[in-house]
C-alpha cells in the first residue's frame, strides 16, 4: 500500500537502454503496479529519447523500446487501467522541453549528476546529456503529474523538475503542478551483483526476463566475502542479504537475518534461496512475457491507445503554456 489518499496523477518512465532488472522492478515498476491498483490516473512511458543519450545502435534501440513495452504489460501494468506509451509518440514533450529551457538556468543543469559525472571522468558530454533533465521535466509536467515513483538515483532530477516548474510559474503565472518523487525507503537502491547500485550500464544486473540458466548464473555470481561457512556474518553488510530480503516477508527476513548472524550458513545456500524466491515471484510473469513476444499487434494497440490517453491531457497543457508565453495557438 502506498497510502497516497485521494486520487493523484502518477507518471514515470524507464529508458529502454537495456534489459529490465531487479533494481528497475523493486525501485520502480512494483510501485507503478501498486498505484494502478489503488485507482490513480497513471501514465507509464518508455523514455526512448532519453535512451538516445546512450544507445546509438538503431535496431537495438527499436527492439528494446518495443520489448520494454511488453515487459511493462507482463509485469502487471494493465493497459486498460493506465496509459502505456512511447515518449517519441508524444512529440509535444519536445516542444514543451524547448519552452522550459528558456526559463532554466545553466547552473541548475551544470549541477546534475549524469552530466557532472561524465565531465569528471574526463569524457566530453553532448548537449543531449546536458539537457536531459529538462526533457524529463517536460515528460512529467505535460500530464500534470503530482507523484513520480522512481529510485533514489532520480531524486535530483525531480528536484530540478520542481525548480523549473517554479521558475516558469513565477515568470508566467501558475501553469504547472509541482510534482513530488515517490521513493519507498526499503527499495531506494537495489545493489547489483558487484555490490554497487544495480544498473544496466554497470554489467551487474539480475535480469527479469533472461533465460532461466542465465538468471541462475547471474544470481550465483553475486559477490561475497571469504568468510567460512561457520563464521557469523553481518546481514547488513551483505549484498546477498540486501537482494534476498527484497523477496521476503517480514518473518522470512528475520529468519534469514538470524541465520546470517548465528553462523553455519553458506553463501551457496543463500544464492539458491534467492533463485527459488525469484522464481516464486516472477515465474508466471515470465510466462506471460513469452506469450506477449508472439503478439506484436497487441503491443501496437497498447501503445496506440496509451499515447491517445496521454495526448488528451498533453495537448490542452501545451496550448495553455504557449498562451501564457505569448505564443499564438493558430
Ligand atoms: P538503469 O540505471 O539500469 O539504466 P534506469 O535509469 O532506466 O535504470 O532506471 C529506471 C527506473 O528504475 C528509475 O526509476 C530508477 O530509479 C530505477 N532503478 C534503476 N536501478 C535501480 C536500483 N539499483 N535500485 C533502485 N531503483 C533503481
Ligand atoms: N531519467 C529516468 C531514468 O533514467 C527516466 C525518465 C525519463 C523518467 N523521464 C522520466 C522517470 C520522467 C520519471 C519521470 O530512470
Amino acid at each position: 500500500m502506498t497510502n497516497l489518499g485521494k486520487k493523484q496523477t502518477i507518471l514515470s518512465g524507464i529508458q529502454p537502454s537495456g534489459n529490465l532488472h531487479l533494481g528497475n522492478y523493486f525501485g520502480a515498476v512494483q510501485q507503478f503496479v501498486q498505484f494502478i491498483g489503488e485507482g490513480h490516473d497513471c501514465y507509464y512511458f518508455l523514455a526512448n529519447y532519453h535512451a538516445l543519450t546512450s544507445v546509438r545502435d538503431s535496431k537495438r534501440l527499436y527492439d528494446l523500446t518495443r520489448g520494454t513495452a511488453a515487459d511493462y504489460v507482463a509485469l502487471g501494468l494493465d493497459p486498460e487501467r493506465c496509459a502505456i506509451y512511447v515518449q517519441s509518440d508524444l512529440p509535444e514533450v519536445c516542444e514543451l522541453q524547448w519552452l522550459l529551457t528558456t526559463v532554466t538556468p545553466m547552473g541548475l543543469l551544470e549541477r546534475c549528476h549524469a552530466y557532472k559525472d561524465k565531465l569528471q571522468k574526463g569524457l566530453s558530454a553532448d548537449h543531449g546529456l546536458f539537457a536531459y533533465p529538462v526533457l524529463m521535466a517536460a515528460d512529467i509536467l505535460i500530464v500534470r503529474a503530482n507523484r513520480v515513483p522512481v529510485g533514489q538515483d532520480q531524486k535530483q532530477h525531480l528536484e530540478v523538475t520542481r525548480d523549473i516548474a517554479e521558475y516558469f510559474n513565477n515568470a508566467y503565472g501558475e501553469v504547472f503542478t509541482l510534482p513530488e518523487a515517490y521513493i519507498p525507503d526499503q527499495v531506494a537502491v537495489v545493489p547489483g551483483r558487484d555490490g554497487q547500485k544495480m544498473s544496466k550500464s554497470y554489467n551487474n544486473t539480475i535480469e527479469l526476463f533472461a533465460p532461466e540458466e542465465e538468471v541462475r548464473k547471474q544470481i550465483f555470481s553475486i559477490v561475497t566475502d571469504s568468510a567460512s561457512l561457520k563464521e557469523p556474518k553481518d546481514p547488513d553488510k551483505s549484498a546477498l542479504y540486501a537482494i534476498l530480503k527484497l523477496f521476503c516477508t517480514n518473518e522470512e527476513r528475520e529468519y534469514w537475518a538470524d541465520r546470517f548472524r548465528s553462523g553455519g550458513l553458506g553463501y551457496r545456500e543463500v544464492k539458491q534461496a534467492i533463485f527459488d524466491l525469484y522464481m516464486r515471484k516472477f515465474e508466471s510473469l515470465r510466462k506471460r512475457r513469452e506469450e506477449l513476444e508472439k503478439q506484436p499487434e497487441y503491443i501496437d494497440e497498447v501503445l496506440k491507445n496509451g499515447v491517445e490517453k496521454a495526448r488528451a491531457v498533453a495537448l490542452p497543457l501545451i496550448r495553455e503554456t504557449r498562451a501564457a508565453m505569448g505564443i499564438p495557438n493558430h
